[in-house]
């Protein structure tokens, strides 16, 4: 089990909401019925309802171990629809992975298509013969995945982005790094390539930004629609109004935006540092906000507010609930699974090589 995993506490004793006690009953009985047949796996942007069922949190770096570690014959997934993705692609054909909601996505991840993705590497590999290594954020198909592992690339997660980018420019000249454009520049800066060396693709316009003779890194020009929502301004404003206050966001802020914070990293690596800080300390936290609330909530002595709680939370991520996770675990228990995530095997096995790829570097 990963050391990053949190383990949560039973649902069954906690307080319940009365118009929702049934549909906890229901869920706590089946729980207890599929016992080990069933692992529930919870990335920590869910709300504090839903990811009180998880057996085990974690960001999408642990979450993806423990899948690949996981012996139960049902993952249920409470994250996005590429989590439970790489969760199939990572367990032996004979496990079942389920989403509470097929429909929730991810909007950064839809910002990249197989399609797209090809134009632009047709056009690199025609115009400059140089290397390009393909490197994929997890946020993304199992498509994609595939791409990066059919041509020498490999998968990242906000975890292990500079060093899976570091390794994609020892293997050769160049690297293609999709679909965040601001979690590739903000690798890029923290291995000292800026500037000139980093170009954009412009979807839209099917492009390369830049020149492409000096660039080493070409970011895809996706990002995710929570995590532009924060500025330098939210920085200097939360600075002003707290004294001493620390900022800390989420690597898919832009760079500006990390660069005017005191720290960045995931979502466990923003839990990490608040757990350890000293009692007291204070705050300013710029990613989803349901982890942001629950870590206010775990840590009352210490000040931890949202670096701009207008922004709202992700709307995917919001999609998986109580109500999901119960007719997920009524399914498998009928022996008649809903929800069911399956990538064909063609595509898992190329994806699950770039996945490989990036165990190895981190
Ligand atoms: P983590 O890699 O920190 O889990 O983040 C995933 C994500 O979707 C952030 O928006
Ligand atoms: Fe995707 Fe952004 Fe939601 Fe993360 S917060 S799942 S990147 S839309």
């Amino acid at each position: 089990m990963s050391t990053n995993a949190a383990v949560v506490n039973d649902p069954g004793t906690q307080a319940n909401a009365p118009f929702d006690a049934e549909t906890r009953r229901r869920l706590s009985e089946l729980r207890s019925q599929l016992g080990d047949d069933l692992l529930i796996l919870g990335h920590h942007y869910m709300s504090s309802e839903a990811i009180r069922w998880a057996d085990l949190t974690g960001d999408s770096l642990a979450l993806s171990r423990l899948a690949a570690q996981s012996t139960a014959e049902n993952i249920v997934f409470l994250g996005v629809h590429f989590m439970a993705e790489t969760a199939d692609i990572l367990t032996t054909e004979d496990r079942k992975v389920l989403s509470p909601d097929i429909g929730a996505g991810c909007l950064m991840a839809e910002m990249a298509s197989i399609g797209q993705v090809l134009q632009c590497w047709n056009h690199l590999v025609k115009n400059n013969g140089k290397q390009t290594i393909p490197i994929t954020y997890v946020n993304s198909s199992a498509k994609l995945k595939a791409f990066c592992g059919e041509h020498g690339g490999a998968v990242c997660t906000s975890s292990n982005a500079e060093k899976v980018l570091a390794w994609a420019l020892e293997q050769g000249g160049r690297a293609l790094f999709f679909p965040d454009m601001h979690l590739g520049r903000n690798a890029a800066a923290a291995l000292g390539v800026t500037g000139d060396e980093v170009a954009r693709w412009v979807r839209a316009e099917n492009r390369l930004r830049g020149d492409m003779n000096k660039a080493r890194v070409i970011v895809w020009d996706g990002f995710c629609p929570v995590h532009v929502g924060f500025t330098v301004m939210d920085a200097e404003r939360v600075r002003v109004s707290n004294p001493g206050i620390k900022v800390v966001v989420h690597p898919e802020c832009p760079r500006e935006v990390v660069e005017a914070a005191d720290d960045s990293g995931s979502t466990e690596k923003i839990i990490k540092l608040v757990e350890q800080s000293p009692s007291g300390s204070a705050w300013a936290i710029g990613t989803e906000i349901n982890l942001v609330k629950r870590l206010a909530g775990n840590h009352p002595d210490k000040v931890i507010i949202s670096l701009n709680s207008n922004v709202p939370q992700c709307p995917d991520m919001a999609k998986i609930n109580e109500r999901g996770l119960l007719t997920a675990l009524q399914g498998i228990a009928e022996g008649q699974p809903k929800g069911v995530v399956k990538v064909d095997q063609q595509t898992a096995q190329w994806a699950q090589k770039a996945l490989e790829r990036m165990f190895a570097v981190t």
